[in-house]
């Protein structure tokens, strides 16, 4: 049985989404953010300003590896930037189902303006380093995906229901 693993930028949903997906397929969620914060005890703010990015990244690694090893199926939803790292690529395609969460920066903007919990936006222009990043990460977030799903003016319910029937 396969995971469905949700891909995208910050901000795209990735986590709600899980939530509501894991309860309707009644599997669990995982959400490797979070996975990592319960395993280091801290914040992924306080990891990235204790450790640094790229000891974040190794974590991120870390937890596919786990993951792996776990037979149980899950609905997984990944840090926005752990699919940059190529490490990754087999460790994804091996879990599962990777769906991607399509969304544009203006979007992104709207959802995240006012958010204090990425690291990345924190600096002082967040909107541009949100279109840098995107155009960054937008073809190998596409070339990743078995699905793509464009959640733009979505609302929840249809995105799911998208999601499922592409499963
Ligand atoms: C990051 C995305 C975040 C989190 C970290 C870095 C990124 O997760 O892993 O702040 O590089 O895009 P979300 O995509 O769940 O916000």
């Amino acid at each position: 049985m396969q995971n469905v693993i949700l891909i995208g930028f910050m901000g795209s949903g990735k986590s709600t989404i899980g939530k509501r997906l894991s309860y309707k397929m009644r599997i669990t969620m995982i959400d490797t953010d979070s996975w990592i914060e319960k395993k280091e005890g801290k914040t992924i703010t306080d990891i990235f300003k204790d450790q640094g990015e790229s000891y974040f990244r190794e974590c991120e690694t870390h937890c596919l590896e786990k993951l792996i090893e776990d037979k149980e199926r899950h609905v997984i939803s990944v840090g926005g930037g752990l699919p940059m790292n190529p490490e990754n690529w087999n460790l994804l395609h091996e879990l599962g189902h990777i769906v991607y969460l399509q969304i544009t920066p203006e979007n992104v903007w709207e959802r995240l303006k006012n958010d204090m919990k990425r690291p990345l936006l924190q600096g002082d222009n967040p909107k541009e380093k949100i279109v840098t990043l995107m155009n960054e990460r937008k073809e190998t977030y596409e070339q990743l995906a078995d699905t793509i799903i464009d959640v733009n003016g979505k609302n929840f319910d249809i995105i799911l229901k998208e999601i499922q029937d592409k499963l």
